[in-house]
């Protein structure tokens, strides 16, 4: 099918972006966001509630994202930027078919596998959540560009809910990344990608445990480039001088979100709680 070309004249640059997780994890893509664009306004929203998305059906997940991203666009956001790869990898499709090109989508694989297929030419590894690694997405997309690429995925469901309990720099997550991180499937790679958005929340410690034997992509950089092209390109990047907006929902509040949110996007913000 012949893609068409998009027309966002509808939207305006002072509009929100809208991003959403399962939980803290997309915090480290929308911190990246208010990095690169700090005149942006966010709309956040953390579905605590149904965490972890990793082990969950894809039916699902995609119930989980389609809610979400409808609830994002009745708050007037002018793009989408899906910071799960377990909502990406199950449900990207399903979104893009219903937000039926009105705003740009942005997902957290594609991005990366693209920027990673056309600069590595080596041995790549993945680590993800279950359901994103049953889904295959990072090799298809990777070797869709890229045939001579290497890529071996290995599932590794622990690290989440370490680290959704605020357990960094804890001898449990050190024993659990030293224990899949020597796993033989990952034995010759050259690049690890973090195909989960909560992993570069551990990245110091998985940086350890390979000193620099190992590239550790930069998703949040990547995603966050790719979000500033597009909306570059259509004329929607926000130049207004207004301090920008935050806006956090959560479908279930908790003290290690309240916590990280707060670390990155300073101790004013406040969360609210919303069920879909
Ligand atoms: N952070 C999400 C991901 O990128 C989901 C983690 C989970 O809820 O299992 O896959």
């Amino acid at each position: 099918m012949k893609k068409k070309k998009q027309d966002y004249s509808h939207l305006s640059s002072e509009q929100p972006i809208g991003v959403f997780d399962s939980g803290v994890g997309g915090l480290v893509f929308a911190k990246e966001i208010k990095e690169m664009l700090p005149k942006e306004n966010l709309i956040y929203f953390g579905d605590t509630k149904n965490l972890p998305y990793g082990e969950k059906s894809r039916e699902a997940i995609v119930g989980y994202a389609t809610k979400i991203t409808r609830f994002l666009l009745e708050k007037n956001c002018k793009a989408v930027v899906i910071a799960c790869n377990s909502a990406t990898a199950n449900a990207l499709n399903e979104v893009v078919e219903l937000v039926d090109g009105r705003v740009p989508v942005i997902d957290v694989i594609n991005p990366v596998a693209e920027k990673v297929a056309y600069e590595i030419h080596n041995n790549v590894g993945v680590i993800a959540t279950k359901a994103t690694v049953n889904s295959g997405l990072y090799r298809k997309s990777i070797r869709k560009h890229n045939k001579f690429i290497k890529v071996d995925e290995l599932a590794t469901p622990l690290l989440v809910p370490a680290i959704e309990e605020g357990f960094k720099n804890h001898p449990i997550t050190h024993a659990i990344i030293y224990n899949y991180l020597s796993n033989n499937k990952l034995k010759n790679i050259e690049t690890l990608i973090l195909g989960c958005t909560h992993y570069p929340l551990l990245m110091d410690e998985i940086k350890q445990y390979y000193g620099n034997r190992v590239r550790v992509i930069d998703s949040p950089g990547i995603v966050a480039n790719q979000l500033r092209m597009i909306l570059e390109q259509h004329q929607l990047l926000n130049d207004s001088a207004a301090l920008p907006e935050y806006h956090f929902y959560l479908s279930d509040i908790t003290k290690n979100f309240e916590k990280i949110s707060k670390k990155f996007f300073g101790k004013s913000i406040r969360l609210e709680l919303e069920v879909l």
